[in-house]
């Protein structure tokens, strides 16, 4: 049964190949050791358009429905699940998106793949919490993470989380501003801030029923 549903995984991801640039096979896996070149973005997406990262994607809807709104900008969308990122590459064929590729990776692997400082903006939508403070260093905003990030984004380009989960998101606000980040905009219920763009994603439209959804957007300081 086991090696039936592998087969069946490795189907659907052959069939949205195209959209993968980052995974487990072994030409394209960013945990291999070997040396690779780092992601040409222009070869990537065959123009120069700002290119926005989003960590831990999920099953794609946020992403898709911002390539779509935005065709003038690049997505690269991140998720360490395989059978969950199926989805979202499935989720952009069937759309017919251009401007959006997919690393089937956790972000801690991905510095091999960008390049320092091409990268215009990073969304975490809904990141995992990781309530307990023994995996604190999981939190995609703990201290080891905006570090990557600070490396990744060019200047003048920012962070944007959104969560529904206020402990983390105080963590969140905490770990940045200890780290050189300066904060842009907040909002402690971003679904009543209109002048704020949003578009949701998944865990978003099932969790905002329940309660304020918070947001900041934030810039390295040295930017
Ligand atoms: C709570 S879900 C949110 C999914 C989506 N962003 C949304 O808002 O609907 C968090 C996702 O992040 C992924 N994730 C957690 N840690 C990750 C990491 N280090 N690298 C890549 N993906 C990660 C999980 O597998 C999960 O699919």
């Amino acid at each position: 049964m086991r090696m039936r549903l592998k087969k069946y995984l490795d189907e659907r991801m052959a069939a949205v190949a195209d959209y993968i640039i980052v995974g487990y096979s072994d030409d394209l896996d960013a945990r291999n050791s070997a040396p690779t070149a780092p992601l040409d973005w222009r070869r990537v997406f065959g123009n120069d358009n700002p290119v926005r990262l989003e960590l831990g994607c999920g099953k794609g809807q946020w992403v898709c429905r911002m390539a779509a709104a935005y065709p003038d900008v690049n997505f690269v969308a991140v998720e360490n699940v395989t059978n969950v990122i199926v989805a979202a590459c499935e989720k952009a064929k069937a759309l017919g998106l251009k401007n959006v590729r997919f690393a089937n990776c956790g972000v801690e692997y991905l510095p091999r793949n960008v390049l320092p400082h091409s990268v215009d903006a990073i969304y975490l939508n809904f990141s995992s919490p990781y309530p307990k403070n023994q995996y604190e260093n999981r939190r995609l905003t703990n201290a080891r993470y905006l570090d990557l990030y600070r490396g990744w984004l060019k200047k003048g380009g920012d962070i944007r989380q959104k969560t529904d989960n206020r402990p983390f998101f105080e963590y969140s606000l905490v770990s940045m501003s200890r780290n050189g980040l300066r904060f842009k905009r907040i909002s402690c219920d971003l679904h009543r801030t209109p002048d704020i763009p949003n578009l949701t994603s998944e865990y978003e439209d099932r969790f905002a029923p329940l309660g304020p959804i918070y947001y900041v957007e934030a810039e390295f300081a040295e930017n």
